[in-house]
Formats: structure tokens, sequence, C-alpha cells
């Protein structure tokens, strides 16, 4: 080990434990914590990898399916209408988010408020055309230390003090110029986001409030509000408070943040996402300090953050014993991960109902710590992570913020290439991506969505499913199979009935049911995993548009026995829409744009978005709706000769419906 290599442990040690991104303490070029020595084609974990964590190519073992005793794969599902005990709250079809850390918000919003990033826009738009809008929050760990400047000297947005990483006695500090804010502002005309934010957190005397200020003033009705203190739970532990820090004395902080934001004229109410505790103290605690009863109407949204698992002894050579990743790849492939970590909330689910607060999980993924390879950024995560998703759904969670780090974890969502190889690369999307497109329409736009977790198949945990239902009729199902066997001897065969039989209603099983899948070749699979058929390419490749041809599956029904029999790959997820409206609730449709880009070469690429390409009516393409009108090296309508050789740029012009005449180019 080196010296440098020392210097960083032993800074970020204090970090260790937190549920966080890391990319923040790792500066450029010390990317490849997690690396090993080089090989060039073994892509088993055992071989050794030297490369960034987000593109690691090496892949686990997928369980063999237990054969004492077998998985039985053959059930039936019946289904009823009406009143159904323990059916969740109403849910909207944005119930997953992604979290943005703070550290990493420059590569991912873009470059600044009038160069966005095209892909972020065009992942944000698939979204949006499924469950009608999308919830971000830019924010994590950095948020704590970050300082608001005017400007800085080389025209950026964002940086990192590296000099302060090297200090050991000082946190490191980020500076970041309210452009950032303006990024996400001119987002939200694109596609519709609304935005949460943080307060830093490390001086609680003298509080740096201008993120309040121009956050609100900047993003107006698209900020949902700040998240007061990341963990402070775990802020003992991590060295940032004496340790006679308690939840009364958090509780004392919120009440001195107030203070200061009235008078400072700032608005409070429905402001504050608080606690956001890990666990270290239960939610319960901080709800037993009064903190409702005095500031109800500054608390917006209740919250907490929770990881399954972390990496923090392989990510940070702690010395404590490392997880190996095959060893925690079955702790994903089942129903009982989702269940232990929302069981501990449900009463402070229930507690959240009564007093009428949203409660969300405001950051998580597979593993803190960066996530394990072969499993964070594997097929299996697309799988947890949808199980998670629908179990917090059930549980009365009213959404959850899937975590995006940089370059050097494997859970992101999406990567947007190192910022010196944007030029020539495009994104990486990771399976967490398709868990929350999946997601989205299984939710879809009505607002009522109500879920129960079923307890299919005598509640075997490798192929949990659960029903989605809206004023007491069941509209789809969504079944999962865990287990991996190409053989098709595990796939499942579920026979599907409402009503009928011995329910003692009327049997109303459709004449046909449709189906989408969630599929890829084994649950270790790192590519081609596809949501309906639709995939958005491999490593480097993806411009945020889906691609391939959508496949819904329409399967008949027997209408003698009342059953429609539906097949789960093993592995795979199907989403089963039980009638019409279920269908076009979630069918991907609106007046939203998909951005092109070009972004592949170091020539100019022009393209122009036609407002014919403007999408206005269900079941068309995205690919066959945007028209490239120039794709000439050097041409450049409508100001984009401004942009040096060497960037790709999008320039949309003549923008119709609501968009105005505005100008963005990509780099
Ligand atoms: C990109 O930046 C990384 C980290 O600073 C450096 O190691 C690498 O050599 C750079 N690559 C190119 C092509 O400049
Ligand atoms: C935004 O970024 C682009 C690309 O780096 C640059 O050409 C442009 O001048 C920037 N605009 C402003 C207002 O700084
Ligand atoms: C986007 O942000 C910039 C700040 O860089 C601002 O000047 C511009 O008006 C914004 N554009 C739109 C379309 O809102
Ligand atoms: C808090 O963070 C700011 C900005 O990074 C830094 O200047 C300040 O010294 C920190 N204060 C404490 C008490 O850590
Ligand atoms: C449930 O939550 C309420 C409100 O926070 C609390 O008073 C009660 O003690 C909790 N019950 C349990 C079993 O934790
Ligand atoms: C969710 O909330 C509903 C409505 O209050 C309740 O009936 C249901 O039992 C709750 N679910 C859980 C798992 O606590
Ligand atoms: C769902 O809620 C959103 C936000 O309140 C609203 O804009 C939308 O119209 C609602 N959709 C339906 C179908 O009611
Ligand atoms: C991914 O899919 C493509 C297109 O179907 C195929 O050519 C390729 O072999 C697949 N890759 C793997 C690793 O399965």
């Amino acid at each position: 080990m080196t010296r440098r290599w020392q210097t960083l442990t032993l800074v970020v040690l204090p970090l260790i434990l937190n549920a966080m991104a890391i990319t923040r303490y790792v500066p450029e070029g010390q990317e490849a914590l997690f690396g090993l020595r080089p090989s060039s084609t073994d892509t088993s974990l055992t071989a050794s990898y030297t490369g960034t964590a987000a593109y690691d190519p090496r892949t686990l073992t997928p369980p063999v399916p237990p054969t004492d005793p077998p998985v039985n794969t053959q059930f039936a599902v019946q289904l009823v209408s009406g009143d159904i005990p323990d059916l969740s709250i109403r849910h909207h079809g944005a119930f997953l988010g992604f979290s943005i850390e703070f550290s990493v918000s420059n590569h991912v919003l873009g470059r600044n408020g009038s160069t966005l990033s095209v892909p972020f826009l065009n992942l944000l738009a698939n979204l949006q055309r499924r469950s009608g809008r999308i919830t971000v929050r830019v924010g994590g760990n950095s948020q704590e230390t970050a300082m608001m400047v005017p400007s800085l000297a080389d025209g950026g947005t964002l940086e990192k003090d590296k000099a302060g990483l090297y200090n050991p006695t000082q946190t490191p500090p980020l500076v970041y110029t309210p452009e950032i804010l303006y990024m996400m502002s001119n987002i939200s005309t694109l596609v519709n986001v609304d935005w949460y934010l943080g307060v830093p957190f490390n001086d609680t005397t003298n509080w740096r409030l201008d993120i309040v200020q121009r956050g609100q003033q900047i993003l107006g009705n698209r900020l949902l509000g700040f998240q007061a203190g990341n963990e402070p739970d775990l802020y003992v532990s991590h060295g940032r408070r004496n340790a006679d820090y308690g939840s009364l004395s958090y509780k004392g902080e919120i009440a001195s943040l107030l203070n200061t934001m009235r008078a400072q004229g700032l608005k409070t109410q429905n402001q504050l996402i608080t606690p956001s505790v890990n666990g270290k103290w239960p939610i319960e605690e901080v709800i037993q300090t009064g903190i409702l009863d005095e500031f109800r109407d500054e608390i917006g949204v209740l919250s907490v953050e929770k990881y399954p698992s972390d990496n923090c002894a392989a990510a940070f050579k702690t010395g404590a014993e490392v997880r190996q990743p095959q060893e925690m790849l079955p702790t994903y492939l089942t129903h009982a991960t989702g269940v232990r970590i929302t069981q501990q909330y449900l009463n402070a689910t229930r507690f959240a109902q009564e007093v009428g607060k949203p409660f969300m999980m405001f950051e998580t993924n597979s593993a803190s710590c960066g996530g394990f390879p072969g499993v964070s950024d594997a097929f299996a995560a697309a799988l947890w992570g949808l199980d998670y998703g629908l179990m917090m759904a059930h549980s009365n969670f009213t959404g959850a913020l899937f975590h995006v780090g940089g370059q050097n974890v494997y859970y992101s969502p999406f990567t947007p290439p190192p910022s010196n190889q944007t030029a020539y690369r495009q994104w990486s999307v990771g399976p967490i991506y398709y868990t929350v497109l999946a997601m989205s329409e299984i939710m879809g736009r009505s607002n009522r969505s109500q879920v129960i977790d079923l307890g299919v198949n005598n509640g075997e945990q490798s192929t949990p499913g659960y029903a989605i239902y809206e004023n007491g009729t069941p509209m789809r199902l969504a079944l999962f199979n865990y287990l991996d066997d190409s053989s098709g001897a595990h796939d499942l065969r579920v026979s599907i009935s409402i009503g009928g039989g011995e329910t003692g209603q009327a049997a109303s099983t459709p004449p046909s049911v449709r189906v989408k899948y969630l599929l890829a070749e084994h649950v270790t699979s790192k590519v081609n995993i596809t949501w309906a058929g639709q995939t958005l390419g491999t490593n480097f490749k993806s411009d945020g548009r889906l691609r391939g041809e959508e496949s819904i599956v329409n399967v008949p029904c027997d209408t003698t026995s009342n059953t429609c029999t539906v097949t789960v790959p093993a592995p795979g997820f199907a989403l089963v829409f039980l009638n019409d409206k279920a269908f076009e609730d979630s069918t991907p449709s609106g007046n939203t744009l998909t951005f092109a880009t070009t972004a592949r070469t170091k020539t100019v690429n022009t393209a122009t978005i036609d407002p014919k390409a403007l999408e206005t009516s269900n079941g068309h393409k995205g690919k066959d709706r945007v028209k490239m009108q120039s794709t000439s090296k050097g041409s450049s309508p409508n100001g984009a000769s401004r942009l040096k050789e060497g960037l790709a740029q999008v320039v949309m012009t003549g923008l119709g419906v609501g968009f105005g005449a505005a100008l963005f180019t990509l780099l």
C-alpha cells in the first residue's frame, strides 16, 4: 500500500458506516478503489479488474435452484374485488425516484443551464411517459459541507476541494454555484420533475442557508423541500458531533434552523424533510422528542434511509471481514430482504398516516459503500429493487429514492462517462434504472394504485407476488421468479382468476390479459436486460432512449375454468394487466420529447428535434418520432456554431406545446 493510499484510507475511515456513495472522497485518478491486478478476457469474479467500479465486467455464478425440496412452480392466484383488508394507501406512478449525490450532480445534470445532459433528460422522459412525473433529490452526505459560491474560476458549477481530502482534520468540502439550481429548473421545463435539496448540517451555529434562499427563488413550486440533516444518528460515529449529541440535540438544531430561516424571510411551511435516520436512533425515538408537535407545519416529509447491506470493509479496507459478493448474491434473490427492512417501519408508517405526513425512504440502494460487484450491477439487483419498492409501497411508504453515485460505485441506476470521455462516450445504464422504469408502469398514472403483498405460492420467498388495486378492482399483478434455470424447468406457471370459485363473487376473469416482462438471461447478467423487450444498451452506449420494439404478450384465458395462465421465466418478472384501463394507465404517452443525441465521436453532430417529433398519441415508438434534421459535421443551426469542435450537442428548436423557444445543447 502506498503512502498516498494510506492517507486516503485514513481520511475515509470515519465515514465507513455511512450508507453513502464514496465518490466524493476519491480524487480523480484514484477511482480504481476496488482494483486488483489486470486481466483481459476472464469475466468471472475471481479474475482481477483494475478499472472503474461502474464498468466492472466481472460476473458471479447464479445460485442453483434448491432441489430438496424443490420450489413449487405451478400455483394459483385467486383475486377478489371489493374491500380488501391490508391494501396500502393510494400511490402515484412516481413512487420510485432518484437520489443524486450532490458531488456528482454536475456530471449528471449537465454543464450549465443551457447545456443539459441529454441522456439524463431522456432517462427522465421515459419515466414521465409512464408515470406522468418524476421525483429527484440532489443531496446526500456531500450536501453537509457544501458551500455556495457566486462562480468558480474554471467556469464550472461544482468542485470538490481535493486539498481538503488530504487533511485528516477536515471533511472534504464541496463548492458549487447557483447554476446547479438553474440546471434543475431548466430540466423541469422539459420534463415533469420535482426536486428535493438538503441544508448543510456541518455547522448548525453558522447556518449556510443560501441553498434555501436561492433554491426557493430559482426552483419555485418545483422544489419539494429540504432535507434537514442526512442521517443525524450517525453524526457521532462519523466524528461530526460530540459524543453527547442525541435526538434531543438534533431537535434543537431543527428549531435553530427554522428560527434562522424565519429571520431571513425564507418560507418554512412544509419545507423540511426529517429526520432521515439510518436506524441507530429508531425513528420512534426522534418522534418521541415531540418534533412533530412542535414543527408540524414546517415538516413536509418524514424520512428514513436504509440500505440492506454495506460493502464498507472492501471499499475502505477497514480490516473488518469482507463480505463476499458470491455469498451476498442469494440475499438479494429473496422476498425476505424487502420484508425484513420494511417491517421495522410499519409502526412509523402508521404514525405518519395518523399525522397526515408523507413517509419516504429518502435514500437507498443495494448496499452502501458502493454496492457489491456482480450483485449491484446485475439483473439480481433489478429484481430485488422492484420487490423492495413494491414492499415499501405495500408498507405505506409514500416514495423511495434510489441513490446515484459516481464512477466508483456499482449500484448507480445510470452513470455519465468519466468527465474527460464525454466527447466520445455515452452513458451507462444499470439494473436499478429498469427497476424504476418497471415500477412506473406497475403504478401507472391514476394516482390510485393500492399495493398488496399476496404471499403467493404459500409464501415461497423466491416467487413473491403483488396485486395492484384501484377502487376495489384488481388492476395488475406483479409476479417475480428469483430462480435461475435456463432449461425452463423452473419457469413459473401461474393460474390467475378473478372472482368465481369459492370467493362468493361472480367470475370476472377477462378473456385475455396482457403481460410485460422484465428479463435477462441470468440473475448475474450485466447486459441485455429488457423491459417489455426494450433495452437501454450496454456501457458507454446509452443516450437514455429505449431501443428495440416494445413487446407485449397477449395471454388468452380459459373462460371455462375462469383462469389465465401466465408464465414467469427463471429468472424474470411479469407485470400482468388485468383490464384495459390498467393497461392504458401505464402505456407510454404524453406530449413528451425524446431527446436525440449523437455523442459518439469527436465529430460535431447536431441533431435538431422537429416539432413533429413531439409525441402526441399512445402506442408509438420513440425512435420513430425524433427526426434528425442535420447530422453533418460543423452544421449548426440556431447558434450551435458557438460550440467548439469535439462537442456533441443537441439543439432543440421550434419546440411546440408549452416549451417555448429554448435552446439546449448537450456536451
Ligand atoms: C482521464 O482522466 C483520468 C483521471 O484523471 C486519467 O487517469 C486518464 O488518463 C484520463 N484519460 C484521458 C484519455 O485523458
Ligand atoms: C455552457 O456550457 C457550454 C459548453 O461548455 C459553453 O459553451 C457555454 O458558454 C456555457 N454557457 C454559459 C452561460 O456559461
Ligand atoms: C436556463 O438557465 C440559465 C442560467 O444558466 C438561464 O439564463 C436561462 O434563462 C435558463 N433557460 C430556460 C429556458 O429556462
Ligand atoms: C462546514 O463546511 C464549510 C464549507 O465546506 C466549512 O467552511 C466549515 O469550516 C465547516 N464547518 C465546520 C464546523 O465543520
Ligand atoms: C409506535 O410509534 C409511536 C409513535 O412514534 C410510539 O409512540 C410507539 O411507542 C411505537 N410503538 C412501538 C411498538 O415501537
Ligand atoms: C397501510 O395503510 C392502510 C390504510 O391505513 C392499512 O389498512 C394497512 O394495514 C397498512 N399496511 C401495513 C402493511 O401496515
Ligand atoms: C395525479 O396527480 C397529479 C399531481 O397531483 C396530477 O397532476 C394528475 O392530474 C393526477 N392524475 C389523475 C389521473 O388524476
Ligand atoms: C445481447 O443481445 C444481443 C442482441 O440480441 C446479442 O447479440 C448478444 O450476444 C447478447 N449478449 C449476451 C452477453 O447475451
